[in-house]
């Protein structure tokens, strides 16, 4: 399966693409795209430099995407990610893997328009260059597989209606949602439940490759960070979700239902309108992760990083 990584790194969105990148992974990884999210793009792009580095991606096309939302100001999350967007291991400044020149619209855009076969797009950041892509050449959505995504849910954290990609770049997200492509969307409401805690910390460490360590001193930071911002006992691995779900779709179960994303409303700008009843007049759009087997998850989560070795 041929996948775009599309991303703001960011803790989760690194975990991700370590799951992504694993010898337990079927996917072939196209490229790895940076939007503005968690920091600015360019921090975000200079983060998936590393992060390649640090998983060996030698030879994947990083571009640079992005660098605010199609009509919004910019917004960040350095409160949860850190300065750098990466904070917590100490990595060298200036990392091996280089990005391309392309911009990540226009890499998008030429590899779905070139594919031999479909590729499935994993945006785990705001939607900003998979809503500019499907605006500039509506032609690709036939050989987009589907997008399997991080975002929205059935709450927010950003706002009480909003979650952060969503709220982000609304009007992106509005775009995607009403493509016509097949769409997953893994909210809050599951993510949330996906917690990484001082046990998985105190487990990778009996685990000896680099990748491992450096995964114990992202999440390190990131536990901390879920605990002081939110009271939580972990850290919630959003973005792996997407990835953990290709690898092993017994993992996660489905609703398919409709959503939609509200870009005008006072209280409600950013939130993901789930008609779970099938009340409303619109037809389902979207496979909406609404449970899954954490036991599933944490051994995939596991064998993927010690696949490193
Ligand atoms: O709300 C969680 C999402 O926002 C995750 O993708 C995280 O990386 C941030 O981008
Ligand atoms: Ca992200």
């Amino acid at each position: 399966m041929r996948v775009i990584l599309d991303c703001d790194p960011g803790h989760d969105d690194a975990i991700a693409i370590i799951l992504a990148a694993s010898k337990i992974s079927p996917l072939e990884i196209v490229g790895i795209t940076t939007v503005s999210g968690n920091v600015s793009v360019e921090k975000n792009t200079l983060n998936a430099l590393k992060i390649c580095d640090v998983v060996g991606l030698t030879d994947v096309p990083v571009a640079q995407g992005m660098p605010r939302p199609m009509y919004r100001e910019v917004k960040s999350a350095e409160a949860i990610h850190g300065e750098t967007g990466l904070d917590g291991p100490d990595l060298p400044e200036n990392p091996h893997t280089k990005q391309i020149d392309q911009h990540a619209v226009d890499f998008i855009i030429e590899q779905l328009t070139h594919t031999t076969e479909p590729i499935t797009l994993v945006p785990t950041g705001p939607l900003t260059n998979i809503g500019m892509a499907l605006v500039k050449e509506p032609a690709i959505k036939k050989n987009i597989k589907e997008i399997v995504l991080m975002g929205g849910g059935t709450y927010g954290n950003w706002t009480p209606a909003a979650e952060f990609n969503i709220y982000v770049d609304p009007e992106a997200a509005k775009t995607v949602f009403n493509s016509g492509v097949p769409i997953k969307m893994f909210g809050l409401n599951v993510t949330h439940t996906v917690l990484a805690t001082d046990e998985t910390v105190n487990d990778l460490k009996q685990i000896d490759n680099p990748v491992a360590a450096f995964v114990s001193e992202l999440l390190a930071f990131f536990i901390q960070s879920y605990k002081d911002h939110f009271d939580f006992p972990g850290g919630a691995v959003h973005d792996a979700c997407t990835v953990a779900h290709l690898i092993d779709p017994s993992i996660f179960t489905f609703e398919h239902v409709h959503v939609d994303v509200e870009t005008k409303g006072d209280l409600t700008y950013g939130m993901t309108i789930i008609d779970r009843l099938g009340v409303g007049e619109n037809e389902p759009n979207v496979h909406f992760a609404s449970g899954l087997d954490h036991e599933k998850f944490w051994s995939l989560f596991r064998n993927a990083i010690a696949s490193y070795s």
